[in-house]
């Protein structure tokens, strides 16, 4: 096995709520990673409170170093936005945030964040989005040669086998923005697309959240804003209070930590039709009994199995990693 000894250097677009704070936090604070920055980008929650609970977390990890760049606020469309705060709360901490305000966003956007970064590291930089894909879209329209300069790019959206999470056939990240979405997809760069096949068989449980809770107050805050997703998961998917955890794998298989036992590469588009199937990642897996030959126009790497013991990685991560820098009290306000 090769153990890789440089850091990957990243930058994490996220439309930060629950499980985006447990991508952020991974992607401060693993070795494997050197995180260089975070954009926000609306989605879960509107783009305001993303920045904010992006800022947040890398305060929180005692990385106030990494900047935060706002993104944009809706889709490229124009259309308007659509949020899910009943998945991750009205502050998208679970309403379980600390309600502070720390530290500011870049003078930037994110998309301008995203070229800035990766000019300065010419073939280093993976990007990892794991919310709606506008900012990258914007980033390729501002920037049309950010194909030939990227390391690669991951993306937690999509689903190739799997059921949507939207609708039948959508995934949350793509859903939000298929014109964005279909523009990725279509880019040539190295596209790693990290979907509910495997996001929705990584879980955690309150017993996770126990062992958070039992290590410094990182694991704990961490340990208090699953509560509520874990109760969203058990009335939706799963019939008992468990959640998946989505972004943080993104992070993870972008950086080598998780390597998934099963990744063909595959021609894949999103449907931006106007029909039912709108927001569907179209996977051409036709390979799969012939043990996935070699396609032509192949572009897409399409993550559909990992250990799903990475989970305990995770929680090990976070509960090790001491006590906030920032205060935890919730800040009341009058
Ligand atoms: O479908 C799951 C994805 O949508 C995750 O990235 C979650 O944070 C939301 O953005
Ligand atoms: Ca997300």
């Amino acid at each position: 096995m090769t153990v890789q000894t440089t850091p990957v250097r990243m930058v994490l677009d996220c439309d930060t709520g629950v499980d985006d704070t447990l991508a952020i936090l991974y992607a401060a604070l693993h070795p494997a990673v050197d995180l260089l920055g975070v954009g926000s980008v609306w989605g879960n929650v509107d783009v305001d409170t993303a920045t904010g609970n992006s800022l947040h977390t890398v305060h929180l990890a005692g990385r106030p170093d990494i900047p935060v760049a706002r993104g944009a606020a809706g889709p490229l469309t124009g259309a308007p936005p659509v949020f899910a705060y009943h998945v991750h709360g009205r502050d998208g901490q679970g309403n379980a945030g600390t309600g502070r305000a720390v530290g500011r966003p870049a003078g930037e956007t994110a998309a301008e964040q995203i070229i800035r970064l990766v000019r300065a590291h010419p073939g280093e930089v993976e990007v990892v989005a794991v919310g709606p894909l506008t900012n990258l879209a914007l980033a390729l329209g501002l920037c049309p040669q950010l194909p030939g300069m990227v390391r690669g790019v991951t993306i937690m959206g999509g689903a190739a086998l799997a059921p949507g999470n939207v609708t039948e056939v959508a995934e949350a990240n793509i859903w939000c923005d298929p014109e964005a979405a279909a523009a990725v997809f279509r880019a040539p760069w190295p596209l790693t697309m990290v979907g509910l096949d495997v996001t929705m068989r990584t879980t955690l449980d309150d017993g996770h959240r126990a062992r958070l809770a039992a290590g410094g107050s990182i694991g704990g805050y961490v340990s208090d804003i699953l509560d509520h997703y874990l109760g969203y998961f058990a009335s939706v998917a799963f019939g008992e209070r468990r959640s998946c955890m989505h972004d943080v794998l993104a992070v993870a298989v972008a950086a080598g930590t998780l390597v998934p036992t099963l990744a063909p590469t595959v021609r894949a588009f999103v449907e931006t039709g106007d029909g039912p199937t709108r927001g569907q990642t179209v996977c051409d897996l036709r390979g799969m009994y012939m043990g996935f030959p070699p396609q032509d126009g192949a572009s897409c790497r399409v993550v559909l199995q990992t250990d799903p013991a990475f989970a305990d990685e995770v929680v090990a991560l976070i509960a090790g990693a001491g006590d906030s820098a920032v205060p935890l009290d919730r800040e009341e306000h009058a």
